[in-house]
């Protein structure tokens, strides 16, 4: 096959001289550089859209990003960033342009989907939004018994479950005591049970969420729960006050027996990972309310105007990409964490993996050639402090490397004694300690000074070293505010384009979740038939063991 821009990145010369340059820093220790410039943390510091990004504690030096610069320049990066934001069709494999920035584009200009401005429609459908949540909000939309809806069920599984899920715990202070918001994403009894229980059918407003209506799991939930509504006092006719969908579908949705009127549209131009920004966010703004929501958006806008004009070597997307491509094609890292040091924003991991792993979890370019490089890493994490009683040894101590990416608000929503304080200690130091670590010496030093002897020393001391030199990204913010969380999401949005963009991958489709949705089809039938129906013939010897161990589990109950 003829050499593509994608074929050429490792040959290329600006892949070669990161590799030339990786040979020549890659021992350096952050610890010295520390030592020798009292500048670093200026030198290595950007802001942008209220964010503030430290990124002092990577293994660079003063030439390294100009260096991956030079390869976003020869990925055409520039380009990318304009075609993505003029609605051209950069998701190839589906035909469609990627267009969740025109859902939070507060400037008069149009944004043309096959010659149309589709501004008119995104901003029609955010009053339509706007309206919806006044109405339920102020009590005018009221149940079949006249009563307020208390309650907002959300059903939806991947990118319509989690970025929502997200901003809603991350903007929890900013709820209305008046609606509760509950999520239903699995295909799980358990989680059904668990999200109704407590509800009652008059004052629970259901929206079905889904940009294909054809999910498996959301239209199971969402036939569950109409099935509920009916058996607890709920009649068909109240259905339209009492059921609303999002989705790309109309037609499906009115199948299914939502009112048109209740239909909320979503757009093909759109993928469901970077949804949060379109009616997918209906339930966020029914919990925060409009203007809250609006400032959501606002925040997402302003990170956007970032990226689209910030110089390179000041652009905080761009950095976090390309430090990210500098650890992944050069340290050979193979995973990223994600570690807010903030109860609301404990959520934060699990939508970005779906972000980053769902657009550049792939092993083949746009060109359909397989990948001679590493692409996607294994997006994973959790809240800090909690990590570091749990999985921050691996990250001090393991022969793996996982650069990490910490997140902190200098100002906590909830001021109890010095608490806030010491988080921010514990989010300091262990990027502190990540990078300094703890020299053999000074483990035999300590174990000298607790009087251990030197047999016991020679043992216990390599076993205390600390390798440091493992870099981390301190994100932070004054608090965790609206805007900033709209900011935040745009950053991470973006810093994902910009890594599949080097890489050459399709970061806005998924046809990697075709085959396991299919296979489930037949599993899920064979699962259902009687234990005597033979079905060795029709699956590897594993999985109709395991067919068989469940229907066999349920001839016992
Ligand atoms: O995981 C595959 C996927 O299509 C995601 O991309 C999407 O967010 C999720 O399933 C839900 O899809 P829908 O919104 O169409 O129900």
């Amino acid at each position: 096959m003829e050499d593509t821009l994608e074929s050429l990145l490792t040959s290329s010369k600006e892949f070669q001289s990161l590799k030339q340059h990786y040979e020549e820093v890659s021992s350096i220790k952050m610890r010295d550089q520390f030592e020798q410039s009292s500048t670093r943390f200026d030198e290595f510091n950007v802001n942008a859209a209220g964010l503030s990004l430290d990124y002092s504690k990577n293994r660079i030096t003063s030439q390294t990003l100009p260096l991956l610069t030079q390869l976003a320049h020869f990925r055409q990066l520039p380009q990318a960033i304009n075609a993505m934001f003029a609605g051209e069709e950069i998701n190839e494999s589906e035909h469609r342009p990627a267009l969740h920035t025109a859902l939070r584009n507060f400037s008069d200009d149009p944004v043309f989907v096959d010659g149309v401005d589709v501004m008119p429609e995104v901003r029609s459908t955010l009053t339509r939004m706007k309206e919806f949540c006044w109405r339920i909000r102020n009590q005018h939309w009221r149940g079949f018994s006249n009563k307020p809806f208390t309650d907002v069920v959300s059903i939806g599984i991947g990118g319509s479950f989690l970025g929502p899920k997200l901003a809603s715990q991350a903007l929890k202070p900013y709820w209305s005591k008046k609606i509760n918001c509950h999520y239903l994403a699995n295909i799980d009894g358990s989680n059904l049970t668990e999200v109704l229980q407590g509800l009652s059918p008059e004052t629970t407003v259901f929206i079905v969420q889904s940009k294909s209506f054809g999910t498996q799991e959301t239209l199971k939930n969402a036939t569950e729960c109409r099935q509920w509504f009916l058996d607890n006092g709920g009649k068909e006719a109240d259905l339209p006050r009492h059921f609303t969908a999002v989705t790309a579908n109309v037609a499906k949705a009115k199948e299914f027996g939502i009112a048109e009127e209740n239909v909320f549209p979503m757009w093909d131009w759109v993928g469901g990972r970077y949804s949060l920004w379109s009616a997918i966010g209906l339930p966020l703004m029914l919990t925060i309310g409009h203007e809250n929501y609006r400032q959501l958006l606002l925040g997402a806008y302003e990170m956007d105007c970032h990226f689209k004009t910030a110089p390179f070597e000041k652009n905080l997307p761009v950095i976090m990409g390309l430090l990210g491509v500098w650890y992944i094609n050069f340290f050979n890292a193979q995973s990223h964490a994600i570690l807010p040091y903030d109860h609301y924003l404990r959520g934060l991991p699990a939508h970005i993996q779906q972000l980053d792993m769902e657009s550049n979890g792939k092993s083949v370019n746009k060109q359909g050639e397989a990948l001679d490089y590493q692409a996607g890493p294994i997006i994973w994490g959790g809240v800090g402090s909690n990590g570091q009683h749990a999985y921050h040894q691996l990250l001090h101590q393991g022969t793996q490397f996982a650069p990490c990416d910490f997140i902190l608000p200098l100002m906590t929503h909830n001021p109890v004694g010095h608490f806030h304080e010491l988080l921010a200690s514990n989010c300091l130091s262990q990027s502190q300690a990540l990078m300094q670590g703890k020299t053999l010496q000074e483990a035999k030093s300590e174990l000298m000074a607790e009087g251990l002897s030197d047999a016991e020393i020679s043992v216990l001391a390599p076993q205390k070293v600390i390798p440091g030199n493992r870099p981390s990204n301190t994100i932070y913010f004054d608090k965790a505010t609206p805007k900033i969380i709209g900011a935040l999401i745009a950053l991470y949005e973006h810093k994902v384009f910009v890594q599949g963009q080097i890489w050459g991958v399709n970061s806005f489709d998924q046809w990697g979740v075709e085959l396991g949705k299919k296979l489930g089809e037949k599993v899920n039938s064979a699962l259902l038939t009687d234990v005597n129906n033979d079905i060795s013939d029709q699956f590897d010897a594993s999985t109709s063991g395991l067919i068989k161990a469940f229907r066999s589990m349920k001839d016992k109950l």
